[in-house]
């Protein structure tokens, strides 16, 4: 989603905000741009592309202005071309935008037949051109800014420049993130904490409807209703993570490797090692033997570690799980009875369609659990509770350690329900935990994999279409599976249930189509193997990722087998993620793709 940085320095700020941008490459764009004043002038580089191609522009263009807002675009509204680049300008100011306008048409509308002429096809340059007609009716700056707040509908995040005004930058947050930063004698803004982290670690979050007029002498928030309102400042750690590749070739490798400490860390902090016990780190304001059920909301690979968790809980703590896809769950009016839990999924704690879930329930009367990996963020702020993930920032746009993060949160919360509900004896909680104690050394195992992952990606690239199946707990890790092949490789991939193979989608195996499977040895696992057979007995080329007993009871001929270490097989989906998602990557490295930001892809979705 599109970053937004604003420097009110000391010095020229070019270099300072293309540096804060590139911090926020992570997230996904397909434009850039910068304006600062020059000698008190508004003036814009921009370019479509890359941030290296923004540079080159102002290396050709050198910028000299003391105080200047940039911004990294995803485009939704019109192509991501250098014209639609934000900031967009008028002759009075410059603006930068995340999110969306909704009411941009009739706005546009009103403001062309008021002699606004727009150049864009975006809905942001009704925001500058909304601002500068109250600037014309004669109001300064911060009162135009709040005469035409109010106005806009949509969820975004603002930060305005004007023209002759040196010492004033203004931001606004209605649903989008932005924050504030102070600096020695400088203040910033920024989509998030990361992107301002090199320059300092003191930091406040807009809430939702603030905004705030930033001079060199501080800054003054706002609430939606224009009050002068108190934020306080708090102490990132966003610089104590350190934001490169390590070792690695791409972020997404590097995040691969990290998931043996991110979730023994993670485990760490839910799990007491000596007693052999869960053990959370919050209180619950629910006793959960209270519940008759769990509903689950969550986006892409979130939404898949839920329907993991769904059988944990469902087989743990024997309370029914209903969970849905954000996007659908908040408009499909679904009844929920007041003081149920919901539980929300989320690496990022901003995406849109799960944040409006949360609010859904809320409304409802429902607790909110939120499973979240930005401890600051919007969706944590504004859950009733917050099991955060330890997985650190995740910058490569395919979620992998916050996957497995995600999953092993869960897990500890299933077994901690069971305990509460009486439906998991303390014996067999023990024997889960101890199993989920060895997940992090499992995961260290399932990576020496990595050579024959990387083999049969030279393979798998090849490919027109692979199919992904499984069982039980291995049905999600095969949707998983699917998605991260297709949106990093761009090859098409689907996940089914292994049984619903004869229900359709085995019309379409034939030797030109891999067929990855994926079978711990586990309850279902005969099952599992009848499937296979009915894929081989065709001519499918089958890729099976099991344990050595797996290999060895089901006598077929596979392509290639994918040995695991034996573990408990409930949470084979925490260490199986792992080859997984090797196969996705070398498969796109192999390919030539930029693994870390495919095309069309946001790392933070805070647009429905
Ligand atoms: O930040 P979130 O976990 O809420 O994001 C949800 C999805 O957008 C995200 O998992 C997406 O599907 C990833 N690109 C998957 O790799």
């Amino acid at each position: 989603m599109c970053g937004i940085v604003g420097v009110l320095g000391r010095e020229a700020v070019a270099g300072q905000i293309v540096e804060a941008l590139k911090r926020l490459e992570y997230r996904g764009y397909d434009s850039a741009g910068v304006a600062t004043l020059e000698e008190g002038c508004l003036t814009r580089r921009r370019a479509q592309g890359k941030l290296r191609n923004l540079e080159l522009r102002i290396k050709d263009e050198p910028l000299q202005g003391r105080v200047g807002i940039g911004h990294t675009r995803w485009a939704t509204h019109g192509k991501p071309t250098e014209n639609n680049a934000h900031p967009h300008a008028s002759d009075r100011l410059a603006v930068v935008h995340n999110g969306i306008i909704e009411n941009f048409r009739e706005l546009r509308e009103e403001l062309t037949a008021k002699g606004h002429r727009f150049d864009t096809e975006t809905d942001t340059e009704v925001v500058a051109h909304l601002v500068t007609e109250e600037l014309r009716q004669g109001k300064a700056p911060r009162e135009a800014v709040a005469a035409a707040l109010p106005r806009l509908r949509g969820a975004f995040a603002l930060a305005f420049l004007f023209e002759g005004e040196e010492d004033l930058l203004i931001g606004a947050r209605q649903g989008a993130p932005l924050a504030v930063g102070y600096g020695d004698g400088e203040m910033y803004l920024g989509s998030d904490a990361l992107a301002l982290a090199p320059f300092t670690d003191e930091i406040t979050y807009l809430e939702d409807g603030d905004w705030v007029i930033l001079t060199h002498a501080g800054a003054i928030f706002h609430d939606a209703t224009g009050l002068p309102v108190h934020r306080a400042r708090q102490r990132s750690m966003a610089s104590a993570f350190l934001i490169d590749k390590g070792n690695h070739r791409h972020f997404m490798s590097k995040e691969i490797h990290e998931q043996p400490e991110v979730v023994g860390r993670t485990l760490a902090h839910y799990l007491d090692m000596s007693e052999g016990a869960v053990r959370l780190p919050f209180d619950l304001p629910f006793d959960a033997k209270d519940l008759a059920s769990i509903t689950i909301s969550a986006c892409g690979t979130a939404y898949y570690a839920g329907l993991v968790a769904k059988y944990w809980f469902e087989r743990y703590a024997r309370l029914p799980v209903e969970i849905d896809v954000a996007s659908e769950f908040r408009y499909r009016e679904a009844p929920l009875k007041k003081g149920g839990l919901m539980i929300v999924i989320s690496q990022s704690g901003e995406t849109a369609d799960t944040l409006a879930s949360l609010r859904y329930a809320k409304e409802n009367g429902l607790v909110v659990l939120s499973v979240v990996n930005v401890a600051t963020s919007t969706i944590a702020r504004e859950s009733h509770v917050v099991a955060p993930t330890l997985a650190g920032p995740e910058i490569g746009v395919a979620s992998t350690k916050a996957f497995t993060c995600q999953l092993s949160v869960l897990a500890c919360l299933a077994l901690a329900f069971g305990r509460a509900t009486g439906a998991l004896s303390a014996e067999r909680e023990a024997q889960l935990v101890s199993s989920l104690i060895a997940v992090p050394g499992l995961m260290a195992e399932a990576l020496k994999r990595e050579p024959l992952t990387e083999q049969l990606a030279n393979q798998l690239s090849r490919a027109r279409d692979v199919l992904y199946l499984g069982r039980g707990t291995s049905f999600p890790l095969a949707l998983e599976g699917a998605l991260k092949l297709k949106e990093i490789s761009y090859i098409h991939a689907e996940g089914y249930a292994a049984g619903e193979l004869k229900h359709g989608p085995i019309a379409l195996i034939d030797e030109d189509m891999p067929v990855i499977v994926i079978a711990p040895f586990d309850p279902v696992f005969e099952k599992t193997v009848s499937n296979m057979q009915e894929v081989a007995a065709r001519g499918g080329r089958i890729i099976l990722i099991a344990d050595q007993r797996a290999e060895h009871e089901s006598s077929i001929d596979f392509q290639a087998v994918i040995a695991m270490a034996e573990m408990e097989p409930d949470f084979a989906p925490i260490v199986y993620a792992v080859p997984v998602q090797q196969i996705a990557y070398y498969t796109a490295v192999h390919m030539g793709k930029d693994v870390d930001q495919p095309r069309n892809l946001a790392k933070s979705v805070t647009v429905e």
